[in-house]
């Protein structure tokens, strides 16, 4: 019985923390970014999946086929290339949107259980993304006359003077 606990106890414990290390990915929006998923020999052949959400809701947002010819495929602004040689499928979401970011799951059909790798995606906004604001009206007025009839080399001392000036 003792051991029983013990055996729980380590289990929960080792869900817990497995949990815990989820690795994070960071991207900027408006970027792409790519998820590398290794996978074990004898699994070339399978189906590939590429889930968001946890683990209750989640849904496919891309998949590969059987015998998939080439080795990428593309679904919107998601694409999925494996490479069978190396054991690697690379899921690409271009174009990040802020409602991009939560957790992703790589899984592989015929998988009796995890190892499902798993990572959670953090979409920085970027401020500029969004029109900029008016630039500030020039002064004009205040401009010196661009001097067409002077030599560029007192241009130039003409430019550090009024700049000077505006000190
Ligand atoms: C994202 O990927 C697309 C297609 O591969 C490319 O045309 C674009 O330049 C990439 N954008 C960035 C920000 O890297």
């Amino acid at each position: 019985m003792k051991k029983l606990i013990y055996v729980c106890l380590t289990l929960l414990c080792a869900a817990v923390c497995v949990g815990s290390v989820v690795p994070v990915l960071r991207a900027q929006e408006g970027g792409n970014t790519s998820i590398e998923c290794p996978y074990d020999q004898g699994y070339e052949n399978y189906i590939k999946y590429f889930y968001k959400g946890n683990m209750a809701n989640r849904v496919v947002v891309i998949q590969s086929q059987q015998q998939q010819h080439p080795s990428c495929i593309e679904h919107g602004r998601y694409s999925l290339c494996d490479d069978r040689r190396r054991r690697v499928f690379t899921v690409t979401i271009r174009h990040l949107q802020l409602e991009d970011a939560g957790p992703y799951w790589c899984f592989i059909d015929g998988w009796t259980y995890n190892p499902i790798t798993e990572v959670q995606l953090i979409v920085d906004r970027v401020p500029h993304i969004s029109p900029p604001p008016h630039p500030k009206p020039d002064p004009v007025t205040s401009r010196p006359v661009p001097s067409t009839t002077h030599p560029s080399t007192t241009n130039t001392m003409e430019t550090e003077y009024t700049t000077g000036m505006a000190e």
